[in-house]
């Protein structure tokens, strides 16, 4: 299916939900896809979008993103478009467009990881490559869908479900393989390290959690930001990637930050520390590997200490190099449709050394 033409490669493409990632995506594919064909070798083609509340369309040889994006289109709007639907119908939109990948970026289900983990599985079934930032079906169904991905020969990836653009991921797997990683601690969610940085500048917990969601960092519903049940879904993540765990949400325990007062907050400053949101695993001497999410207090000069605002970090414990942290941005419309791209490049160059290897 891929559309080969002189020292180009175009994929064609499928977004399934179209808010902020999927969008910023577009507005992306609008403008850089000359700047891509010449560093990275490929084009992004738009072939159908569904989205719950615009409807769906399937256009073959292509929908032009700037429409997409400028185009303010009402409830159902899709509808009015050639190849449109006032309906939004996933499954036919990923078992049937004419494209070579689909981008999941649907709500994160924290429970069953659903709808999105069979948005995932009908794709990879129909031989096309997934790209996710979406938390839930990593975290709750990452090894059946990389193995459904593996009986396909395509590929599913998803860098961005951790610290959106920022890459830890196949930084970790790749960059520092062989090093051993035994653990990790991490910022890992950049609403409640932004809502804890203005509290030590003296605003209160709702006003600040407030701002977070005006700026677009928050999730659709903030509990899971403050209550850390969006950084236990990525310790999983992280854990049964780098740690080889098969770590379930529930496993993990986990506290928040809402419990904080004011006071707390200044008696850690008086204390030269911070309290910090903080997501981490271990593997146990016996093989298990402990994850845990809980509040707390770094003296400054922790490595995590001074990351400030919605910026997140991981400091991976490793055998061979100690301790390296990596940070950026955490949450952010275009830094997570970054993330996107950085999967499909991983995609793209894999696809051109299994050729190599062929030939
Ligand atoms: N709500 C998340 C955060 C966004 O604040 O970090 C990325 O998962």
């Amino acid at each position: 299916m891929l559309h080969r033409r002189i020292h180009m490669t175009t994929y064609n493409i499928a977004l399934i939900g179209f808010g902020g990632v999927n969008r910023a995506l577009a507005e992306l594919i609008a403008t850089k896809n000359p700047l891509w064909e010449r560093d990275l070798g490929f084009r992004l083609n738009i072939v159908a979008v569904s989205d719950l509340y615009l409807g769906s369309v399937i256009s073959p040889n292509g929908l032009d993103a700037k429409t997409l994006v400028e185009a303010n289109f009402a409830k159902g709007g899709f509808g009015q478009l050639s190849g449109g639907s006032a309906e939004a119908d996933n499954e036919t939109i990923i078992k049937t467009a004419p494209a070579d990948l689909i981008v999941e970026a649907t709500f994160t289900n924290p429970k069953d990881g659903e709808p999105a983990v069979s948005h995932c599985r009908w794709a990879l079934q129909s031989g096309k490559h997934v790209v996710t930032t979406n938390k839930g079906p990593v975290a709750i169904a990452a090894q059946e869908l990389k193995a459904v991905a593996h009986a396909n020969g395509v590929h599913f990836e998803y860098e961005g479900s951790v610290m959106s653009g920022t890459p830890v991921i196949r930084m970790a797997e790749r960059t520092l393989a062989g090093a051993e990683v035994k653990g990790f601690e991490g910022i890992l969610n950049g609403t409640s390290n932004f809502v804890l940085g203005r509290m030590e500048g003296g605003l209160d917990f709702a006003t600040a959690v407030k701002e977070a969601q005006i700026l677009g960092y928050a999730e659709a519903d903030p509990t899971a930001d403050v209550e850390g049940f969006d950084v236990r879904l990525k310790v999983v993540i992280l854990a049964n990637e780098l740690l080889g765990a098969s770590l379930k949400p529930e496993e993990v325990t986990c506290k928040g930050i809402s419990k904080l007062s004011p006071s707390d907050i200044e008696n850690a400053a008086a204390a030269n520390s911070r309290w910090k949101l903080v997501g981490s695993a271990v593997r146990n001497e016996d093989g298990t590997v402990t994850g845990s999410v809980s509040p707390k207090q770094l003296p400054f000069e922790h490595p995590l200490a001074g990351v400030n605002g919605a910026t997140n970090a991981v400091s991976l414990n490793t055998e061979l190099l100690g301790s390296v942290t990596i940070t950026g941005p955490g949450a952010g419309r275009i830094e997570t449709a970054y993330a996107l791209l950085s999967d499909i490049i991983a995609i793209h160059n894999a696809q051109a050394t299994a050729k190599r290897e062929a030939a």
